[in-house]
């Protein structure tokens, strides 16, 4: 069954849709959706015109319906109780140090934010699940500032940031000063060992992970191997970059360091650079696991076209992940490792 080709359709059978209008209607990878995208058009199933895509036969039509709940963007979660913590988080980071495109279209350290009621929306599913009330909380690599976020709330107990952007870890270090949080950031790099005296001192985790397989293996095995038994963790993973294969192997990793995976939270959380420089995200992408991926891309000759209709919405979303660990942790990497970590080889 062609999964990817049947949301298209329905996505095309509510109106004419632009290429990230598209993407928000799939589940699936960037890349699997321009194979799929270049199929139907030659296939004369649908026509792009303007920079927007149509069913050019009506005969392809399926019903569609949006589902999604208005009040909490579909993600179930209500942010209510922590409008104020809200309301500091936004002050808090003012002036905050924002991603930069590096070389060519990627982004220095992979970087790219969340929306500030999105950081929000984390803290406040953190918190229901018994996570942030007396905890001493890690996040490894903090471009989004969830640890300014959980500080603001006041529930932890200590919160320490691992993080290899120098321009973060001042940022991080100055606001817990001035606000006397218990929040401390160092410089790090995932490939190095875990820092000494880190290893089984806290009870939670949080981080965004890269997602080339060494990336994430490297980025959960040091949250993991910081964890006390019985530990939780939180994590973003995105659909839109990898293929469900890709997802089935990061699961069985998790299952083998002794996670359980308690929830996934679809499209959690929104960022904005896909709206800002949208080329740049799909090129990223489409050059980190497969040169080939954006040779294909090129040579459809879409980028003039698809750009015609800029994107109002956020299209670049990850999943929101919480683990827990059923027992004593068994982090895969705990050496320390060399070479690329943010392209696939
Ligand atoms: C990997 S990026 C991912 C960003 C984005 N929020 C996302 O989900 O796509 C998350 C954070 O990790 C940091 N980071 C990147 N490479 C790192 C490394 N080798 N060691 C430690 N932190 C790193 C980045 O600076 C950033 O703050």
């Amino acid at each position: 069954m062609n999964r990817v080709r049947k949301q298209v359709l329905m996505s095309l059978s509510s109106g004419a849709k632009s290429f990230w209008e598209l993407i928000n209607g799939v589940d699936t990878s960037i890349f699997e959706l321009v194979k799929c995208l270049d199929a139907l058009i030659s296939a004369g199933v649908v026509r792009l015109r303007g920079g927007i895509f149509e069913l050019a036969r009506p005969e392809e039509r399926m019903f569609s319906a949006e589902t999604r709940c208005e009040c909490c963007k579909g993600t179930g979660t209500s942010i209510k109780s922590f409008e104020s913590v809200y309301k500091k988080y936004c002050e808090l980071v003012k002036g905050r140090p924002l991603p930069v495109v590096g070389s060519g279209y990627k982004y220095e350290y992979d970087q790219g934010i969340i929306f500030e009621d999105d950081v929000i929306r984390r803290v406040a599913f953190m918190h229901a699940r018994g996570d942030l009330n007396d905890s001493e909380i890690i996040v490894v690599g903090d471009d989004d500032l969830m640890s300014v976020a959980i500080a603001a709330t006041g529930l932890a107990k200590r919160i320490l940031v691992l993080e290899i952007d120098e321009r973060l870890v001042n940022f991080i270090n100055k606001v817990a000063t001035a606000e006397n949080f218990p929040l401390e950031a160092e410089e790090y790099d995932v490939r190095e060992r875990l820092p000494t005296g880190m290893r089984g001192g806290f009870d939670v985790f949080v981080t965004d992970p890269l997602e080339t397989v060494v990336g994430f293996e490297l980025f959960l095995s040091r949250c993991a191997e910081a964890l006390k038994p019985y530990g939780a963790g939180f994590f973003g993973l995105t659909r839109v970059e990898l293929p469900l294969a890709r997802w089935q192997l990061f699961e069985k990793f998790l299952l083998d360091m002794n996670f359980v995976i308690t929830d996934i939270l679809k499209d959690f959380s929104s960022y904005a650079h896909g709206i800002e420089n949208p080329l740049e995200g799909i090129k990223d992408i489409l050059s980190t696991y497969d040169k080939k991926h954006l040779e294909f891309f090129e040579k459809m000759k879409l980028e003039q076209e698809i750009m015609r209709v800029k994107p109002k919405e956020p299209w670049y979303k990850s999943s929101f992940f919480r683990v827990e660990l059923v027992g004593e942790v068994r982090p895969k990497h705990i050496g320390r490792i060399s070479g690329d970590v943010y392209t696939e080889a």
